[in-house]
């Protein structure tokens, strides 16, 4: 427990005469949490708190976000400046280890990386099994949570290096696993990695390389990619990070918790979003239709909602879309397709829902995922493998997320309360008794 304690609060309970002491915790920036855990033992209460909007379920150095202001830091870093000068290797050693590297380590860092980016080939032919048109989310979840078949040697979450050897070997074959998907998907044969490539480029090369002709990658592309990758590397306790911390806070191995996050980040509230975000562009299909959409967002009664918009944390803006939103001109410029339809479409929703008094009430602003899908198709990739690169970055965050808890010695398993609204006790009826 590193956060600090100055005051409490006391919470009495005037018909018992019982009371509890409710340390106030405090931490670098942002609220501080008021420490309810001796409250059920004090008092026989809990705390109810569905969707966890008030809750802080751990203590955390890695990510922060300020939600009204629109600030995001990675281990104290502002996004922005992360995004303008640093690459996604280089974050994901910050995100790991806490510290920027230096020249030395970020090179040594990164061929770690590399000399990890093969998968058995046993583990390929796992691929066989699914069918052409099985979603590759639901390839990489079963794939990654079979690397656990495979790595016994490395799987002591109490041993250090093997944690180590485990963070590498995650990091370095996510994009083999999510570009075998692909392929698989295509019915085109697996393309292995080129340890010569960037992290990115090699994704690229994965994803889009043919065995019978040269591939000439796309600096442009690349680069687009790096970016993604940095602003969505972490994003501190979102719901399948949690889904990670609370699998491995079982002692369940590392590849089995980090398949749990991908099943997790598929649903349409969270990274599949941004799948979602272009099937909804693509039935909006023009300027015209708009009103019709924003009036079904708004209408209770249907399942619609605006795809792209809102979050939990974020009240002002999130400052990860505002980066996209300025990286899609550059890239579609840069690829020559400054008149994508569907980026202008977006671009003219975003101005229309923003002067909407529904949406400016409840403080519904672009999130992250609005704009990334406009760059992924740019640059080719299909809208089923949109959550795939969520994925790939995350993954980051996720093992980030996994050491952090691993390694802190007060680590207990994660077992919420409930409030319990069924039957009380009642007596067994025999079947011929029942009507
Ligand atoms: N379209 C229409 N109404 C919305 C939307 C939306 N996208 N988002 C929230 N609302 C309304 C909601 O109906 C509620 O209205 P009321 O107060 O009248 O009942 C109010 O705004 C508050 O919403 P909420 O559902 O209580 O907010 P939440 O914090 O539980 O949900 C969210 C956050 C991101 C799940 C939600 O905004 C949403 O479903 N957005 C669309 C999906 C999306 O873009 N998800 C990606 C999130 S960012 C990337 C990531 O985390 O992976």
């Amino acid at each position: 427990m590193n956060g600090k304690t100055e005051t409490a609060f006391e919470l009495s309970d005037g018909a018992s005469g019982r009371s509890s002491q409710l340390p106030v915790r405090t931490g670098t920036i942002g609220p501080a949490a008021l420490d309810i855990a001796g409250l059920h033992k004090d008092l026989d209460v809990f705390t109810y708190d569905p969707g966890f909007a008030a809750t802080a379920a751990t203590e955390s150095r890695i990510t922060y976000i300020d939600g009204d202001a629109g600030v995001l830091l990675y281990r104290g870093y502002p996004i922005e400046q992360l995004a303008g000068k640093s690459s996604f290797m280089e974050v994901a050693y910050l995100l790991l280890l806490g510290e920027l590297p230096t020249g030395k380590q970020l090179a040594e860092f990164t061929g770690n990386i590399r000399y990890h980016t093969m998968i058995n080939e046993t583990l390929l032919r796992f691929f066989n099994g699914f069918h052409h048109n099985a979603h590759p989310m639901a390839m990489v979840s079963a794939v990654v949570a079979s690397m656990s078949a495979f790595y016994h040697d490395t799987m002591d979450i109490y041993n250090p290096r093997h944690r180590e050897i485990f963070s590498h070997r995650i990091i370095a074959k996510i994009p083999t696993i999510a570009a075998a998907a692909h392929k698989h998907s295509l019915g085109q044969p697996f393309i292995y990695p080129r340890n010569d490539l960037d992290y990115a480029a090699n994704v690229l090369h994965m994803l889009f390389a043919v065995p019978c002709e040269p591939y000439k990658l796309d600096p442009v592309a690349a680069e687009a990619l790096d970016l993604l990758f940095i602003l969505h590397a972490d994003h501190e306790q979102n719901a399948s990070t949690s889904t990670v911390r609370l699998a491995g806070s079982t002692g369940a191995n590392p590849y089995a918790a980090i398949s749990a996050g991908v099943s997790a980040l598929w649903g349409p509230a969270h990274g599949g979003a941004n799948e979602a975000v272009l099937a909804m562009l693509e039935q909006i299909g023009s300027v015209d239709h708009i009103p019709k959409y924003l009036a079904m967002a708004k209408d209770k009664s249907s399942h619609f909602r605006l795809m792209g918009f809102g979050h939990r944390v974020y009240k002002n803006f999130d400052p990860r879309a505002k980066i996209i939103r300025e990286m899609c001109h550059r890239v579609l410029t840069a690829l020559g397709r400054s008149d994508n339809p569907l980026f202008e479409l977006a671009l003219r929703l975003e101005e229309i829902a923003l002067k909407d008094e529904y949406f400016v009430s409840r403080k519904l602003y672009p999130n992250v995922d609005f704009y990334s899908g406009v760059i992924y198709s740019a640059i080719g990739i299909p809208r089923s493998m949109f959550t795939v690169m969520f994925a790939i970055a995350r993954t980051v965050g996720w093992v980030a997320h996994w050491l952090e808890m691993i390694s802190d010695p007060a680590m207990r398993i994660g077992r919420p309360r409930q409030l319990y609204t069924g039957p009380p006790r009642r007596e067994y009826v025999e079947v011929s008794k029942r009507r």
